[in-house]
Formats: structure tokens, C-alpha cells, sequence
């Protein structure tokens, strides 16, 4: 059985869908892997040690009409064409903002796994790319939020002077919410944070984050360790009562988000015009609309004296690790989906598997998923 990755298209991208090391373990369990040349280029994987560990080196029609493909970002209309009926792909899909692509999988009769449907339950844990990810976003978010900030996060004290501590707050603690915060703390920030579902305080102050409480009557919690939208009223309140406590902290780094839908506004224009002069705000909500509505995607700006992030795809700018977490998660489910026949890789009836059934978008010719919000 053939797995093909080919080099992501996409602008700006910097991943690569499998490493060397994912490769040995796909070839060590019987996989012939081609990978299209130069694929790991960004990341620093060359062609030689993907050779080195057993792939073979293909353009990217060969990759493409692997068996099995796999990809970072949804496939564009040349790449389908290109995949051959019966083949397995492997991918984000973008599953919220589907352009069409759905019904080109299908008619190409190609069975697809959005990796952003896998459910966030323990046995999936190995396969949650999108957890892998945000991770690393969250991590690198603090970071930038560092370099933009023109002061020191810890308190400092030199000959010069001293220094106070950046006191930041992180709205959203989901799991980029939480890299966040324990990467402000191990730079020296003092760190706070919200979250509109009250039983991730425990988590947060595990961190040595203060939680921020705000009386907002509606409970947030949704399904799937997932929050659900406010009442308009509530919005409201949460925007008025985050305006206020918001004016006095140096950075803040926002993730609120609400499963396919526009990320809410947590931090208004009235709420910025209140920060101080030189303060951050990290907008990790961007591509969805951003939780603060003067936000611009892939822009850093300066509006009323404070620096706006919109950076889209924070793990591109860590290929390295971004990528080696990413092949592990999708080698992971590529080896759930199989079993060896006469050491053979074959497809089990992956069909009737709870996670399966979760993340496919598209199935034997037909688009199977059925949008669960
Ligand atoms: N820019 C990037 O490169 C990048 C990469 C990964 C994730 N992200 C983005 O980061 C955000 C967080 O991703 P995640 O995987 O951590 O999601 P997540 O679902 O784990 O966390 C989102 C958190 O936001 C909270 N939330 C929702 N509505 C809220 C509200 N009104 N007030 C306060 N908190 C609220 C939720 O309760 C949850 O804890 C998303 O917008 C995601 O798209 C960006």
C-alpha cells in the first residue's frame, strides 16, 4: 500500500505532513512511502534522510495518487484531480468553510478524514491533531506577544532601574489558552485569565494563573470540553465587564472560540481605546473573525496606540516540531485504520469505528458527514 505526501501548496505554509521518523515506522509496518521532492524543505527534513529512511522520492502526481494521501490543508481542484478513486486522504478540511471541496472528494470517489473532526476523547488523544497544534500556537503566541511587547515581561532590576512584571491575561483557556498561560509564566509575566467555562479555573490556577470571574448569568459550557455562543444580553455584559478589567493589562492574548462559528467579540474598540499606549493584543482568533473586531488577518497594526497581532497559522512558524507532531498524529490514525494481512498493510472496516464515523467527510462517492452545529 502506497501513502503519498506531497509538498503543501497553500501560501505561507511550512509544514509537511509526514518526518523521516514517521516514515521508517510507516515502512517498518509494510508501507511503501513516496514523498513528493523538497517536501520538507521549510521544516528541514531533506530528501536524503527521507530516503535514508526509506521513502522514495516522486514528483507530485505520483504523490498525489497515492493509496493513501497525506496532506496539512485541504486538497485544491488540480490535487483532486490528480487522486485516484479509492484512495484514503488524510487532512484538515477546513470542515467549517467547505468551498465545494466535499463534493469534489466525493465525485473523485476519494475517502477523506478530517482531522479536525476527531473527537477530543482519551483513545483519540494520539490523533488529535488539532490539539498538537493549537499547542504549539499557543506556545508561539506567548512568544510573539513577548517580541511585539517594546518592555520586559519578568520584573527586572539593574543598575538602570527596575523593571515591573507584563501583567497579561489569556481569554479562552482551551488548549491554546493554556499553552499561553504557562508559557507567560515561565517568561516571567504575571498572568490572569478567563474563560466563559467555569470548571477550567481548577486548570488554570494549576498553571499559577489568577481566574477572572465575571458575572455573566449564562453558563458557556457546550459539549465536547467546548464552550456554546452567549445569550445577545450576556455578550453584552461580558464585553462591558472585560472592558473594564482589560484597561489595565500589558498583553493580552485572546483564543476564545466557538466551534464553526465567527469568534466572539471580547475585546471592543471602546475596551482597546482604554489600554494603555505600547500594550499587546495577540488575536489567535483571527482566521475566524477575531475577538476583537479591529483585528486584521495575517497583519500586525497599531489602532489607538495599541499592536494588534492577526497571525493565522502560528504553527508554520515552528514547522519543526509543528510537523513532527502533526505525521505522529496521522500515522497514529493510518495505523488504527489498518491490520496486517501476510505482513501486508490492508483497510479494516474502519467504518463502524466511533472516530471514524466522527471525521469522515467523504465515502465511497458520497459526502457522508453531516455538519454537527
Ligand atoms: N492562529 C493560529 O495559528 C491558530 C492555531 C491553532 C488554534 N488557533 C485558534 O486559537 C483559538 C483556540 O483554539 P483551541 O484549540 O485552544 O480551542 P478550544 O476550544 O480548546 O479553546 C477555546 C476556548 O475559548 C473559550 N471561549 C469560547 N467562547 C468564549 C467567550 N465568549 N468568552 C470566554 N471564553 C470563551 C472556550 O470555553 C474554550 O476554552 C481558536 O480560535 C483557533 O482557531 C489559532
Amino acid at each position: 500500500m502506497y501513502v503519498g505526501i506531497p509538498k503543501e501548496i497553500q501560501n505561507s505554509e511550512t509544514r509537511v505532513a509526514a518526518t523521516p521518523d514517521s516514515v521508517k515506522k510507516m515502512s517498518e509496518r509494510g508501507f511503501n512511502v513516496i514523498i513528493e521532492s523538497s517536501a520538507g524543505y521549510h521544516s528541514h527534513f531533506t530528501d536524503e534522510a527521507y530516503m535514508q529512511a526509506g521513502a522514495d522520492i516522486v514528483d507530485n502526481s505520483d504523490a498525489m495518487s497515492a493509496d493513501v494521501v497525506f496532506k496539512i490543508n485541504k486538497p485544491d481542484v488540480k490535487e483532486i484531480d490528480r487522486m485516484k478513486k479509492g484512495s484514503v486522504l488524510l487532512s484538515f478540511l477546513d470542515v467549517c468553510n467547505d468551498d465545494g471541496t466535499f463534493d469534489r472528494l466525493a465525485d473523485a470517489g476519494v475517502n477523506s478524514v478530517a482531522l479536525e473532526m476527531i473527537p477530543r476523547i482519551s483513545r483519540a488523544q494520539g490523533m488529535d491533531a488539532l490539539s498538537s497544534q493549537a499547542n504549539i500556537a499557543g506556545y508561539r503566541a506567548a512568544l510573539e506577544a513577548a517580541s511585539l511587547y517594546t518592555r520586559f515581561l519578568p520584573m527586572m532590576m539593574t543598575s538602570a532601574g527596575s523593571a515591573k512584571p507584563a501583567k497579561t491575561v489569556v481569554l479562552g483557556a482551551g488548549v491554546a489558552g493554556l499553552q499561553a498561560i504557562a508559557t507567560a509564566r515561565r517568561l516571567g509575566a504575571r498572568v490572569y485569565a478567563y474563560d466563559v467555562r467555569p470548571e477550567v479555573k481548577e486548570q488554570v490556577e494549576s498553571l499559577g494563573a489568577k481566574f477572572i470571574e465575571l458575572k455573566v448569568s449564562g453558563d458557556g459550557s457546550g459539549e465536547g470540553g467546548y464552550a456554546k455562543a452567549l445569550d445577545a444580553n450576556d455578550q453584552q455584559l461580558q464585553q462591558e465587564l472585560l472592558a473594564q478589567e482589560l484597561r489595565s493589562f500589558d498583553i493580552i492574548i485572546s483564543t476564545a472560540m466557538i466551534p464553526c462559528m465567527n469568534a466572539p467579540v471580547l475585546i471592543t474598540e471602546d475596551a482597546v481605546k482604554g489600554m494603555r499606549q505600547g500594550s499587546v493584543i495577540i488575536d489567535m482568533a483571527a482566521a475566524s473573525g477575531g475577538n476583537c473586531p479591529l483585528t486584521v488577518a495575517d497583519q500586525t497594526i497599531v489602532k489607538h496606540g495599541v499592536i494588534i497581532c492577526g497571525i493565522t497559522n502560528y504553527p508554520a512558524l515552528m514547522p519543526g516540531d509543528a510537523s513532527t507532531f502533526y505525521s505522529r498524529n496521522l500515522t497514529n490514525l493510518l495505523f488504527q485504520m489498518i491490520n496486517e494481512s501476510n505482513d501486508r498493510p490492508v483497510f479494516k472496516d474502519y467504518g463502524q469505528d466511533e472516530i471514524m464515523q466522527l471525521s469522515m467527510i467523504t465515502c465511497e462517492g458520497t459526502v457522508c458527514y453531516e455538519r454537527r452545529s
